[in-house]
């Protein structure tokens, strides 16, 4: 890239809203180029979030399948034992090969991949500190930030994270060796799925949680309590109601949490080999002269935007974490290809109530939609369409038959409102809910469409069935 050739587009950051923004732009037929600063394309979500964790999780999954469940199934392994180092070059093999992937994408659809950090120098001009030393500038009439974010540090800097014995997820993923007692400080996404691997590997885990519930925003109040006692079955245990006040290395090596009741007074400790602190993550601004060029900012640190990804700046967008919504990777993608096109023709469309949500620990948890909380508090008129995964052959034969599949459709109408699923395959099982609702589709329209037997997905049209009429086999 040289200053003297403008760009059409420049996208800042090459995380999953980023490197989808600037292909799309490119397929678009715009000139792109893509500034990112971490030496690897993918952002948060492929070098240190949905995708090493997933391959611990489903690692620690299987080894933990091997140690306790194998038995019964006819298998006998004899002794078996955990090869973390192993384990953890398979992640990073996985990311390894992921993230040369985009850089594959980018050469494929002719995207300039820039190696460095920007900043704006004005509102249509990003000076980059290049990685291999030097600078440059570029220019473009469009410039996406799509920036991300980062983990939130604990308030009042009360807890220091050194990513070793005090860790954020990072840290998490890169444990060397299995805790024996692990604190979780918030018993959100990041808390529950990590919390998970470990106490798979064999750490003693406890979530410390400040609500009265698991799961994070938007879990429906029901399937939370169902998670919690799935999960607790599995080990780890739980602290509801409860508030961190501190984490302190102690000389042993060990670390002490302070906690207190959410209401005030009945302190307690924990002590711990590790604690990961999973609090939230807040958006990355800092650092681009934001301010300099009269880009907004709200006081949570998101980029303000309205509902075309325009900033304050005529010509500056921003999409993904670093503004408002769920801090969801396919929310930022889908976010990209609209910023793009809103680019290239002025329209693009992104359906606000229909992003899935998705916990990857076993079994798994997704909604999608409104929960049962919401419904109430806005007074709609609603129905509950509810089916076990204990009465469906497939989880039967698989031997894996917790959780269930809850509709809940409008009252009149029969229009899927939401659908909160917890059990096997709950991830994948989504995708069909979220396409339903994309349609207003009705609980009849699933319920009349034929699902393949066996499968776990007849639990999900027997919701349906249940949320419209009677369902077959409960
Ligand atoms: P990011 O992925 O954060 O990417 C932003 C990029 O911009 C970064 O690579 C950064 O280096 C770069 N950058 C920042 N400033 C500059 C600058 N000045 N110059 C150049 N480059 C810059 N979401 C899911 O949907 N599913 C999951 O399973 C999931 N699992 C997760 C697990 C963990 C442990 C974590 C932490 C997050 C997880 N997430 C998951 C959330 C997901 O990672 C984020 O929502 C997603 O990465 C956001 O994409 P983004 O492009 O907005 O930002
Ligand atoms: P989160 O916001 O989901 O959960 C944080 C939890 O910590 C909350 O439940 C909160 O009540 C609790 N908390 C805050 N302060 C506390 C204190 N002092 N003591 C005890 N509890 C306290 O944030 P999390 O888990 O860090 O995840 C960050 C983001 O990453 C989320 O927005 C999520 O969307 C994304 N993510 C998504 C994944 C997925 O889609 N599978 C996986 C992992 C992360």
């Amino acid at each position: 890239a040289t200053s003297s050739e403008p760009y059409d587009t420049i996208v800042i950051g090459g995380g999953p809203g980023g490197y989808v923004a600037a292909i799309k732009a490119a397929q678009l037929g715009l000139r792109t180029a893509c500034i990112e600063k971490r030496g690897s394309l993918g952002g948060t979500c492929l070098n240190v979030g949905c995708i090493p964790s997933k391959a611990m999780l489903n690692n620690s999954h299987l080894y933990h399948q091997a140690q306790h469940d194998f038995k019964k199934r006819g298998i006998s392994i004899g002794e078996m034992s955990l090869d973390l180092p192993t384990m953890l070059q398979a992640k990073d093999q996985s990311v390894k090969e992921l993230t040369k992937g985009i850089e594959g994408l980018f050469k494929k659809n002719k995207v300039d991949y820039i190696k460095g950090t920007a900043s704006f120098s004005s509102s249509n001009r990003v000076s980059v500190k290049l990685n291999d030393g030097g600078e440059t500038e570029v220019e473009a009439k469009n410039i996406i930030i799509a920036t991300g974010s980062e983990v939130a540090p604990f308030p009042g800097g009360a807890i220091e994270i050194d990513e070793k014995t005090i860790v954020s997820s990072t840290g998490a993923l890169e444990l060397q060796e299995v805790p024996k007692k692990m604190v979780v400080i918030g018993g959100g996404i990041i808390g529950l799925e990590l919390g998970s691997v470990w106490s798979r590997l064999g750490a003693e885990v406890t979530v410390i949680e400040f609500l009265g519930g698991i799961g994070g925003v938007g879990i429906d109040e029901e399937v939370a309590k169902s998670f919690q006692k799935l999960l607790a079955k599995q080990g780890l245990q739980f602290e509801l109601n409860t508030k961190v006040l501190s984490a302190e290395k102690q000389s042993d090596g060990t670390v002490l949490v302070k906690t207190e009741s959410a209401k005030g007074g009945s302190e307690k400790t924990f002590n711990a080999n590790v604690v990961l602190v999973s609090v939230g993550r807040r958006p990355v601004t800092t650092g681009l002269n934001l301010d300099k060029i009269g880009v907004e900012v709200d006081n949570k640190g998101r980029v303000v935007v309205d509902d075309q990804y325009n900033t304050t700046v005529q010509g500056v967008k921003c999409i993904g974490d670093a503004t408002f919504g769920p801090m969801l990777a396919h929310k930022a993608e889908e976010e990209g290809i609209a910023a793009a096109e809103f680019i290239k023709s002025g329209h693009g469309h992104v359906n606000y109530a229909v992003i899935p949500s998705v916990v990857y620990t076993h079994p798994e948890v997704s909604w999608v939609g409104k929960n049962e909380q919401e419904l109430k508090a806005e007074g709609t008129q609603y129905k509950i369409g509810k089916f076990p995964f204990l009465a469906n052959s497939r989880a039967k034969t698989n031997q894996d038959m917790e959780g269930f599949v809850k509709f809940l459709v409008e009252k009149d109408t029969d229009r899927i409102l939401g659908v909160h699923i917890i059990g096997p395959n709950a991830g994948e099982m989504i995708a069909s809910a979220a396409l339903a609702m994309e349609y207003s589709a009705s609980a009849e329209d699933i319920a009349r469409t034929c699902h393949a037997h066996p499968t776990l997905s007849e639990a999900f049209k027997e919701a349906a069935m249940a949320a419209y009429e009677k369902p077959i086999h409960f």
